[in-house]
């Protein structure tokens, strides 16, 4: 299959109405957070077991399309031998996985950050691919205050979330380009529209520098709503309104699909705020979720590391796939929460 097909191909696997991604691409430090939420060490054993969990769900594949895993997971196996992108794929899940490096502080801009993880990427590539990845994610983040971001971070991060997503599509990897305006702070909804207006426009404009296909990539981002710290917590209906304000104005309708992270929002916001944006009426793009936290924490809580707990926390991911699918069509119900 020549590349323009290849990233087709993968982009229709995807972009699936009710379904949308599971975000289990937590690195090293990230894990052992939340594992210790849990009281369990994070051995290599604990996360293959947890990631087993996760990825032999009976059902799942009915509400996600694709995971996101991380470098380690792409290599190990399920319990029954299975390569986990081979396990994935079985279960009509796209396999994918996280390519950047994380992010350190942008030079001579205090309070900004950068993520790295550009060199050696289309090397790195070979080998994910041979390992059955058919999609990746590189994430870009974002501080808000008064000054925050500056404009040098928004252009720095723009061009490298662009030069990923090229080296991405010239290797047949679909690039899920994230870039994450952090909800942390007391800033209002209007700072958090103005700001991801900002950065979304500065991401398209280096996307079309860089050449990158609009119809062979997916779109991970924030929604906007008033900082965690802010006296007043934004409504639903706010924040559907100023979220889909704010792609409509920067996301082309070329974008096949745009799937949100949950970025700390609790799961039962997270599943109410897509349903309100998918309620809103005709969209030119597919409003999905490519949850991490939103999807996995009743079933971390659920499962404790005890192996008798599996199929519990199996039934809690399941069913928070299940209401985000809904949510993914606009038909989701806070009564479907019980049960
Ligand atoms: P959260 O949904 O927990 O924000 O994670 C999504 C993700 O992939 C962040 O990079």
């Amino acid at each position: 299959m020549d590349t323009r097909s290849e990233l087709q191909a993968t982009v229709d696997a995807m972009v699936q109405p009710g379904k949308g991604l599971l975000a289990a691409d937590e690195s090293g430090p990230t894990i052992a957070k939340r594992f210790k939420t849990i009281g369990l060490e994070s051995t290599e054993e604990n996360r293959r077991a947890y990631r087993n969990l996760l990825l032999t769900t009976p059902g799942l594949g009915e509400f996600v399309s694709g995971v996101i895993l991380y470098e380690e997971t792409l290599g190990q196996k399920g319990d029954d031998g299975t390569p986990f992108p081979q396990l994935a794929a079985r279960n009509g899940i796209v396999p994918g996985i996280k390519v950047d490096l994380g992010k350190v502080p942008l030079a001579l801009a205090p309070g900004d950050e950068i993520t790295e993880g550009l060199d050696g990427l289309a090397r790195r590539f070979v080998d994910y691919k041979r390992q059955g990845a058919r999609f990746a994610k590189w994430r870009a983040v974002y501080n808000i205050t008064e000054r925050l971001p500056s404009r040098l971070a928004i252009e720095a991060n723009a061009d490298s979330l662009a030069r990923y997503a090229a080296i991405c599509q010239e290797a047949g990897i679909v690039p899920i380009v994230e870039p994450e305006v952090l909800m942390d702070g007391d800033h209002t909804i209007e700072r958090s529209a103005e700001v991801t207006e900002a950065v979304l426009h500065e991401v398209f404009d280096a996307l079309h520098r860089h050449r990158a296909v609009l119809e062979h990539i997916l779109l991970k981002p924030s929604m906007v709503l008033a900082g965690s710290d802010h006296a007043q917590q934004s409504s639903v209906a706010d924040i559907a309104v100023a979220t889909v304000r704010v792609l409509r104005r920067t996301v082309p309708s070329a974008v096949r699909g745009i799937v949100f992270l949950s970025g700390g929002q609790t799961p039962e916001e997270a599943t109410a705020n897509l349903d309100a944006m998918n309620r809103l009426g005709a969209l030119p793009w597919n409003l999905s979720f490519s949850y991490g936290r939103a999807l996995q924490e009743p079933p971390l809580q659920a499962w404790r590391g005890q192996p008798g707990n599996v199929a519990a926390a199996q039934q809690a991911l399941l069913k928070r796939a299940r209401l985000n699918g809904a949510a993914a069509l606009g038909k989701y119900e806070a009564g479907q929460e019980k049960g």
